[in-house]
């Protein structure tokens, strides 16, 4: 083959659900991901071989469709329509793909293969788009292949993510910071196995109820109401509608407090955020479950841990944790005991670092 492609996934650190409430959010990629070997051949056709699921998909580049069996192939053909239609004239190519980002946990694996299937076309058949306007094209292939109206976080800490930083996204003006890390601690994923059925149908309709709160209140986004307008506004909004909104507004309020903290080191201040965002997806927003409820609060009662939350859109999938480093190997054998003493089977405990966006 004669490009390869590296993707990887991500975690969000904080900002739960407030990307396309034009919100606040930090995140870091992790040290898993998406690999994307390719050819051009001489035909119209693309071939893909997911090799770490043995399947394969073919078919012709002008009846790009979104296809319902080999599910997993919607994220490499939407981005090639996506591609095609802002003008991008692709040919055919052949691609093997395979992946270490474990599906489901909400680490991103779709971004990252979006994100290295643009890159890996971006290899054979030169174009010029930026690497926001690159995670636009997956963000658009989410929407339109796999029927997720899914924000940008994740497509931007894929593709423009550094080492040994966490990535700041203001998703109004899509202004990106890259914030060092404290090398004393280091990031714990603890995947719970569980995926509840109907989450796309769940992140549509949460999305869905924080855009009417924002017409409720006047506003053109969440992001443009603070704590305290929400609170004076209490009385506008249906009781669930409130909790949605405090959610996100919270979350962003959260973000610019944790920014801070980061950029002092303060990193036992962060983590308490952490812990907050975390009680706000129980009590305000409904996304969380009770597996990743146990894990944030095992993870609560060791002295290592100075924050633990829900990542990514929730109903299953991970907790993120913010550990000490020097006792990271205790954490991860205690927490790992704990959940499988708990619901008799394993969670998968990963250590990452922060790692650098797609190559
Ligand atoms: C998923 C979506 C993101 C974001 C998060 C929640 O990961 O793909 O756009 O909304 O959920 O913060």
């Amino acid at each position: 083959m004669n490009v390869t492609t590296y993707a990887p996934g991500r975690a969000e650190l904080l900002g739960n659900h407030t990307d396309y409430n034009e919100g606040l959010v930090l995140s870091l990629a992790i040290s898993f991901g998406t690999t994307i070997s390719a050819d051009v051949n001489d035909s119209e056709e693309i071939n893909l071989y997911a090799r770490t699921f043995e399947r394969h998909w073919s078919g012709r580049l002008d009846h790009l469709a979104p296809q319902k069996r080999e599910s997993w192939a919607n994220y490499i053909l939407g981005v090639v329509a996506q591609l095609q239609k802002r003008g991008v004239s692709v040919g055919g190519f052949d691609a093997e793909i395979t992946s270490t980002i474990p599906v489901g946990a909400g680490l991103s694996s779709s971004a990252a293969l979006e994100i290295a299937a643009a890159l890996t076309v971006q290899k054979l058949y030169p174009y010029k788009l930026s690497r926001l306007d690159i995670a636009r094209v997956g963000q658009a292939a989410e929407h339109t292949y796999a029927g997720v109206k899914c924000g940008l976080l994740d497509q931007i800490s894929v593709a423009l993510s550094k080492k040994n930083h966490a990535t700041y996204i203001d998703c109004r003006t899509f202004a990106i910071d890259h914030l060092p890390l404290d090398a004393d601690v280091e990031f714990v994923i603890a995947h719970s196995g569980v995926k509840h059925a109907l989450t796309a149908g769940e992140y549509n309709e949460r999305r869905e109820s924080c855009e009417a709160a924002a017409r409720l209140l006047g506003v053109r986004a969440l992001r443009d109401v603070t704590v305290s307008d929400l609170a004076a506004a209490r009385a506008k909004l249906p009781e669930r509608a409130y909790r949605r909104a405090a959610h996100v507004v919270g979350e962003n309020d959260r973000v610019a407090r944790a920014k801070e903290f980061l950029t002092a080191g303060k990193m036992a201040e962060f983590g308490a955020l952490m812990f907050e965002s975390h009680e706000s997806s129980i009590h305000h927003f409904e996304n969380s479950c009770e597996e990743l409820d146990f894990l944030v609060a095992e993870a609560k009662k060791s002295p290592a841990c100075l924050g633990a939350r829900l990542s990514g859109g929730g109903f299953g999938g991970a907790t993120i944790n913010l550990v000490r480093r020097k006792d990271v190997e205790q954490f991860c054998a205690s927490l790992s005991a704990a959940y499988e003493q708990q619901y008799g089977k394993k969670a998968l405990i990963l250590k990452t670092e922060a790692c650098a966006g797609a190559v």
